[in-house]
């Protein structure tokens, strides 16, 4: 399963993952849709363990977006729960992991009892390093750029901040991810060859990889080969090849 770290060499420290997939899933099985999202969470933690062994420093995984919402009352409710349960069940492990739990996205909209879990969640794990998991709940890559830029704009106004200091480094201080290192890749599950408004910022320069697996069906040792042909990549970023 798990390859040596020594096999990965050269592979990405920050890993992104659009876990897409879970009704089609569920579907396919003539199983209601949250069925799918219950099977996709428990994918998660083979995912979390594997990253040491890869070499992943930091994984960031995009549970629900700021377009969610438009689904029926019913699946974002269930989520909401899922999200709830998730956290209160695997705090334990995580913890005993090494896992340092993060969360990006706007709280705002979550209720006050899951965002209680969440901070708590945070606190508790905050000394951990072994792996930073990052987990993007009520997060839109517009929603979190329009959020700093309001922010920016505050301390501008409130005269701490001149508009001559605003350059891409002092906005990307007012992000959600302003403690994360840029993804290095983004793999998306579920065949869909697109963004869905998921780190449109950080991912200025990321290697994009998409498979047709579907997230409830991904495993270590399918995230593993992706990481070893990562290693087979060349990165520009703009500039010519040496
Ligand atoms: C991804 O799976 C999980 C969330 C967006 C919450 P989907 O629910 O989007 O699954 P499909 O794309 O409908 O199969
Ligand atoms: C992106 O998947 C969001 C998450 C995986 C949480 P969606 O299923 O919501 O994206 P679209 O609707 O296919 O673009
Ligand atoms: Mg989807």
């Amino acid at each position: 399963m798990a390859k040596d770290i020594n096999e990965i060499q050269g592979g990405p420290d920050h890993v992104a993952i659009i876990m897409d997939g879970n009704g089609r899933w569920a579907t396919q099985r003539g199983r209601p849709r949250l069925l799918g999202h219950h099977a996709g969470a428990r994918r998660v933690r083979e995912m979390v363990e594997a990253c040491p062994d890869f070499g992943v420093k930091y994984l960031t995984i995009f549970a629900f977006s700021t377009e969610n919402w438009k689904r029926t009352q019913s699946e974002v409710a269930g989520l909401m729960k899922l999200f709830r349960r998730y956290i209160e069940r695997e705090t334990k492990a995580l913890f005993k992991d090494g896992v340092r739990v993060r969360f990006i996205g706007d709280r705002q909209k979550l209720d006050d009892k899951l965002v209680s879990l969440m901070d708590n969640l945070e606190l508790y794990t905050s000394g951990n390093d072994k792996v930073h998991l990052t987990i993007a709940l009520n997060y839109g890559g517009r929603d979190e750029v329009t959020r700093a830029a309001q922010r920016l704009a505050f301390e501008v106004e409130q005269g701490r901040l001149s508009h001559k200091d605003v350059d891409a480094e002092t906005l990307a201080k007012f992000l959600d991810t302003r403690f994360l290192p840029d993804p290095d890749l983004v793999i998306r599950t579920s065949g869909e060859a697109r963004i869905s408004n998921f780190l449109l910022w950080q991912s200025a320069y990321a290697e994009y990889e998409f498979v047709d697996t579907l997230w409830p069906d991904f495993t270590a040792e399918e995230f593993g080969k992706i990481l070893s042909n990562y290693g087979n990549r060349e990165r520009r970023f703009g500039a010519v090849s040496v």
